[in-house]
């Protein structure tokens, strides 16, 4: 959701905040923009559509050691090179960008257009940069200004702004969106992320809410609202750069998918307790006797990761015996729920940034709940703020369509589920010892699918042009048909929901024809023959079926069948997601789309 990056050090500067700015472009790429000091003049260029577009026309941009750059995830204003970042007011003496949403600007800029100030773009941030001006034209010295500023702001915001008169410093502050400081011996980079850092820099610092920054090439200065200094701690991290690379895959989402077999083994190595029978979890920070006290768990999250919510609900009930909710996370922060301090919040996060389920997790613990984040990112926001944390373990995932992150959320809420259900004696050591044993199978049988790769994409070459699509899932497969579905629209646009199968007969069945195919999974467990009567349904209305079931299945009336290993009835989604991960990819590989941009998305919501 927008990505600011910003460099101070060595000459040639341009090339290193390009070159930074690609790998934030998944966070938002309708349009980018950069600005440098040269001989005491702010440089700025902006270009429409992805940063290629911006390097082609920043080639003969002059030489320097600092610049800012920015790229674009349109929320106020359209897609334009006005509305593009960064920012520079009326007199070009500043420049900014920022990542974030100002909400009171419709306000602020009505005051400053008063006092004259002219606005070239629709967007909210531009009040920032007039902001600052009138500031200074009121006498404040810059930093006061910004300071001045950020204290009118309302929203959320991460910030870097440089100033014509001080070519040796930027300018950096953070409210509920991400920045990390990079830093090297006489160089200094701040970015949303720690993916364009790691490359050259392993020293990292995550700026907190509050935080102000100056840097320079030698220094840097943290301070808060009220210019008192404050101390942030130096994290080091090592790159993993084959993350960050495709490798031999046409896309990072292909590549991602088949990095599954080793990322669901990351997800549980080290948290199987052979001993005891039961799972462990190094971060979890929440005595076992309250934990024995937790009489609800709400899970909660935003799209595919409230996909897995809905797993974990199924899980928590059936296994654990605590009753568990799954809540998109956009819903929960204003819906007033009644909490005790015996609710427990699991908040799962691919990025750890989202909005929704940051302001979630701070809604409940205005009531002293505990809360768990099962997050992705190392170091995430998410992270740092709950009582207790489970990392993934999957390593980056680059294509804006979660695909691996899934899986892995899967894996930790099925093993939270084992220790939940021994702590609190609902399963016997014999049944922990047999699902913890199963999962192990898992990741074998997860190569096995992929290897069937070429029959997904022949049913692929049959159903690539179709506007519709229905995905029909029972019981612990109903996540599994509501992802399938989300992956399929969000990568190739064709239109797709999913349905717990029974439902169907409830009004999307006047749907049915035989131009929209239904994906039904269908594996062979307690609730088949149940599903196989939705697939009769559909079938008998002229609707074609893909049906995802386990090998074991003899006769079937089925127009396609995909089929995959048997495991338990628990472990049965992370198996029969794979193929829908592969089924929508080849889909939309033939509709000529943006596998790993797909259009209007970014990967990181970090707005409400
Ligand atoms: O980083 P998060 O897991 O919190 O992100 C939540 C959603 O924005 C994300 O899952 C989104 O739905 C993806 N596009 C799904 O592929």
């Amino acid at each position: 959701m927008c990505g600011i990056i910003g460099y101070i050090g060595k000459e040639g500067a341009k090339d290193i905040i390009l070159n930074a700015l690609l790998k934030l472009e998944y966070r938002g790429y309708d349009s980018s923009g950069i600005s440098i000091i040269n001989e005491g003049e702010i440089i700025t260029k902006k270009a429409v559509g992805r940063i290629k577009n911006l390097k082609a026309i920043t080639e003969d941009l002059p030489e320097s050691n600092m610049g800012i750059s920015h790229t674009r995830w349109a929320t106020h204003g359209k897609v334009t090179e006005a509305n593009a970042h960064p920012h520079t007011g009326c007199n070009n003496q500043i420049s900014l960008v920022h990542n974030g949403i100002i909400e009171n600007y419709t306000q602020l800029r009505k005051i400053l257009k008063e006092k004259g100030h002219i606005f070239k773009s629709e967007t909210d941030t531009e009040v920032i940069t007039h902001l600052i001006e009138e500031m200074i034209k009121e006498g404040n010295d810059i930093e006061t200004a910004f300071i001045k500023t950020l204290k009118l702001l309302e929203g959320a915001y991460a910030i870097a702004m440089i100033n014509r008169a001080e070519p040796n410093k930027i300018y950096a502050a953070r409210k509920s969106s991400p920045l990390v400081l990079g830093i090297k011996e006489g160089e200094y980079m701040l970015a949303s992320d720690t993916l364009p850092i790691l490359p050259i820099m392993s020293d990292i610092i995550y700026i907190h809410d509050g935080d102000i920054l100056t840097i320079t090439k030698d220094s840097y200065k943290i301070q808060n609202l009220d210019q008192v200094p404050v101390n942030r701690e130096i994290t080091k991290i090592k790159a993993d750069l084959d993350e960050i690379t495709k490798g031999d895959f046409p896309h990072y989402m292909l590549k991602e998918i088949h990095e599954q077999p080793k990322t669901i083994t990351n997800a549980f190595s080290g948290r199987i307790d052979e001993e005891n029978s039961t799972a462990k979890f190094g971060g979890l920070n929440i005595d076992e006797i309250d934990l024995k006290k937790i009489d609800r768990v709400i899970l909660t999250g935003c799209g595919t990761s409230w996909h897995a919510c809905q797993y974990g609900k199924y899980l928590f009930e059936d296994i654990a015996r605590i009753p568990s909710i799954a809540e998109y996370a956009s819903e929960f922060r204003y819906r007033k729920p009644a909490l005790t301090e015996n609710t427990l919040l699991i908040s799962l996060s691919q990025s750890g940034e989202t909005a929704d389920t940051i302001a979630a997790i701070e809604e409940a613990k205005k009531f002293n709940v505990r809360t768990i984040g099962i997050v992705n990112t190392i170091g995430s926001t998410i992270a740092r703020m709950v009582d207790g944390g489970i990392y993934l373990h999957a390593g980056t995932e680059i294509g804006v369509a979660s695909t691996k992150t899934f899986n892995s959320h899967l894996v930790i809420l099925y093993l939270l589920s084992v220790y939940l259900a021994r702590l609190r004696n609902t399963i016997t050591k014999e049944k922990a010892n047999e699902m913890l044993l199963e999962l192990k199978e898992i990741p074998k049988k997860v190569e096995e699918i992929l290897e069937n790769e070429t029959q997904i994409n022949n049913i692929s070459e049959k159903y690539f042009n179709v506007k519709n699509a229905l995905y029909l899932g029972r019981g612990y497969n109903f996540p599994v048909a509501l992802e399938g579905a989300l992956k399929l629209k969000e990568i190739s646009y064709i239109h797709a929901e999913g349905y717990p199968a029974a439902e169907m007969k409830h009004g999307p069945i006047a749907l049915i024809d035989k131009d929209m195919p239904t994906i039904a999974i269908a594996p062979m467990d307690r609730l088949f023959k149940k599903v196989q009567s939705n697939i009769e349904e559909v079938q008998s209305r002229g609707g074609k079926v893909i049906t995802i079931t386990t090998e074991d299945i003899e006769d079937h009336s089925f127009d396609e069948i995909i089929k995959i290993p048997k495991t338990s009835e628990y472990l049965m989604p992370i198996l029969a997601t794979i193929p829908t991960q592969l089924l929508a990819y080849q889909i939309a590989v033939k509709r000529g789309c943006d596998i790993d941009k797909p259009r209007n998305l970014a990967k990181s919501v970090t707005v409400e």
